[in-house]
């Protein structure tokens, strides 16, 4: 990975609007803990959302929804958040920037100024019960990499698909939570962790 396309001075180039290509922005995506409290302008909540509708689906049926976090429900997930990471944290070996990275998550998730869940719809055939969360998976990586697109991290985070959490977000019966994603302007971009081969996940089949 190139100078231009590491760490921050990757995501300040991407603020002033420099062309991103796609495999760029696949790669250079990072999960982000620490964010700074700029809020995120309307406009590019609206080009993060409208990425997200293009996504694919089948029949291009779109079965997804978005549940804007306020701040009672962010508190409950807060605490649910802050309860795993002390749990995390009690183990002795755990490395310092994983350490850093809990911490900060759970000092107010990183500081994200916007929350916002992401729920396939109830299935009703069954082939849509399987695919609806496969789509909803799709919409969600749109988002994430069109935020970064525009210099905008995310983390999409675990403690959206912990049951308690279905009760915060008032999740309907058969609807799934596929992600709950903060999102800010970074404050801090960990280094790449490192990726296997895909030679080591490939198979053929006659
Ligand atoms: C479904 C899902 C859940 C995740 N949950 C968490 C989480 O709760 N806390 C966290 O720090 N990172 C979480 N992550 C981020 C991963 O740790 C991260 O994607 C992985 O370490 C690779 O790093 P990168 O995204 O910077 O390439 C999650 C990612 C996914 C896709």
């Amino acid at each position: 990975m190139g100078e231009l396309y590491s760490g921050l001075s990757w995501v300040s180039k991407a603020r002033k609007g420099l062309d991103m290509d796609v495999l760029e922005a696949i790669k250079g995506r990072r999960t982000i803990r620490k964010f700074k409290k700029d809020p995120i302008a309307q406009e590019q909540l609206d080009e993060i959302f409208e990425a997200a509708m293009w996504a694919p689906s089948h029949g291009n049926t779109q079965p997804w929804e978005f549940v804007v976090v306020g701040p009672k429900a962010r508190a409950r997930l807060l605490a649910m958040v802050q309860t795993k990471v002390d749990e995390l944290l009690a183990a002795p070996d755990v490395p310092e920037p994983k350490r850093k990275g809990l911490l900060s998550l759970r000092d107010d998730f990183g500081g994200a100024p916007y929350m916002v869940a992401v729920v396939s719809r109830p299935g009703v055939e069954p082939l849509e019960i399987v695919e609806n969360p496969e789509c909803t998976s799709a919409a969600v990586q749109n988002m994430c990499l069109a935020a970064w697109a525009r210099g905008i991290g995310a983390i999409w985070l675990s403690v959206g698909a912990a049951p308690p959490s279905r009760g915060i977000l008032q999740i309907q019966e058969g609807a799934q939570v596929i992600a709950l994603l903060a999102l800010g302007y970074p404050d801090f971009v960990p280094p790449p962790p490192a990726r296997e081969s895909y030679k080591t996940h490939i198979r053929s089949v006659e």
